[in-house]
C-alpha cells in the first residue's frame, strides 16, 4: 500500500508556482490577484478561505479578502461582484460558500464573469469542461486528477466508482474520469443516495472515488483488494483530544481499508492540500490570460 502524500504534492506545485511569478515579476509583468469574498462566519469557510489567503502569499500573489456579514443582501452581493467584474487588477476571484439561505448561490455563480471565475462553477466553465474545452476547471476535481497524474496511477480501461453527485466534486470528476485523455479514459459509475447494490459496484472498482460526506461510510468488505481510493470526505467530527475540539474524517474507514489498497488518500493530508493549489492554478492561469483574453 502507497500513500498519496497531497501535502507534498501539494507544497511542489506551489514550489513550481512561486518560480513562475518569480520569472513573471522580474520580467515587469502583472502579479496575478485573487480577491475572496467570505459571507458570514461559517467555521469551515473561515478556516478555507484563511488557508487560501496563506497559498497566495506562499505563490507569490496578491490577494484581497472582502468579508461581509451574512445580513448583506443578494442585491448588494450581486453588486460587489460586478465590481469585481469590472476591477482590471483583478484576475480572479472566489464567493466563498455555503452562503446564508437568503441569497441564491447559483445566482452569484452566474454573475461572476467566466473568464474570472477561477473556482471553475460558472455553467460556461463546467460546460467547456464536459465537452473538453480549456477553461477553469474547479478545484478539487483538477486537485485528485493531478495526484492520479503525479503517482503515475493507470486510469486507462479502468472501472472507476465515483461516490456523490455533487456539483463540486462528484458530477465534475465523472466527467474527467471518462474523458479521452491521461489521467482519465476510465469506464465510470456514479453511485448516489438512491443507487442500489452500492457494496457491490464498489467491489468492481479499480479506483474508488468517494465524495459522499459521510464519515466512514467505505469499509473494507466493499473494496477489491489492490484497489485505488481517494477520499474525498472533510466532515468535522467531534474530538476532545483535539484543540479545536473537532478532527476531519474522511468517507472511507482509513485503518481497515488502507490494508487493502494499492494508493490510498488519507485525511487531512491527501485531497485537501490538493484543492487549494488548484485555485492557486487557476488563478496564474487567469493572471497569464492563458485560457481566456
Ligand atoms: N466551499 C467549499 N468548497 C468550496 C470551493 O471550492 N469554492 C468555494 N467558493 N466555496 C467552497
Amino acid at each position: 500500500m502507497q500513500l498519496i502524500d497531497g501535502k507534498a504534492v501539494a507544497d511542489q506545485i506551489k514550489k513550481e508556482i512561486a518560480e513562475e511569478v518569480a520569472a513573471i515579476k522580474a520580467a515587469g509583468g502583472k502579479i496575478p490577484h485573487l480577491a475572496a469574498i467570505l459571507v458570514g462566519h461559517d467555521g469551515g469557510s473561515e478556516t478555507y478561505v484563511a488557508h487560501k489567503v496563506k497559498a497566495c502569499e506562499q505563490c507569490g500573489f496578491k490577494s484581497t479578502l472582502i468579508r461581509y456579514e451574512d445580513d448583506i443582501t443578494e442585491e448588494q452581493l450581486l453588486a460587489e461582484v460586478e465590481r469585481l467584474n469590472n476591477d482590471a487588477d483583478i484576475d480572479g476571484f472566489i464567493v466563498q460558500l455555503p452562503l446564508p439561505r437568503h441569497i441564491s448561490e447559483q445566482r452569484v455563480i452566474e454573475a461572476i464573469d467566466y473568464r474570472k471565475d477561477v473556482d471553475g462553477f460558472h455553467p460556461i466553465n463546467v460546460g467547456r469542461m464536459s465537452i473538453g474545452l480549456p477553461c477553469f476547471v474547479s478545484a478539487t476535481p483538477a486537485g485528485i486528477m493531478e495526484l492520479l497524474k503525479r503517482y503515475d496511477i493507470d486510469t486507462k480501461g479502468k472501472h472507476c466508482v465515483v461516490l456523490g453527485r455533487s456539483n463540486i466534486v462528484g458530477k465534475p470528476v465523472a466527467t474527467l474520469m471518462m474523458q479521452k485523455a491521461n489521467p482519465g479514459n476510465a469506464t465510470v459509475t456514479v453511485c448516489h443516495s438512491a443507487s442500489k447494490n452500492l457494496k457491490e459496484m464498489c467491489l468492481q472498482a479499480d479506483i474508488i472515488i468517494a465524495a459522499l460526506g459521510q464519515p466512514d461510510f467505505v469499509t473494507a468488505d466493499m473494496v477489491k483488494e489492490g484497489a485505488v481510493i481517494v477520499d474525498v470526505g472533510t466532515t468535522r467530527v467531534p474530538d476532545a483530544s483535539k484543540k479545536s475540539g473537532f478532527r476531519l474524517n474522511g468517507d472511507v474507514k482509513f485503518d481497515e481499508v488502507a490494508p487493502k489498497c494499492s494508493f490510498i488518500t488519507p485525511v487531512p493530508g491527501g485531497v485537501g492540500p490538493m484543492t487549494i493549489v488548484s485555485l492557486m492554478r487557476n488563478t496564474l492561469l487567469a493572471g497569464k490570460k492563458a485560457i481566456y483574453q
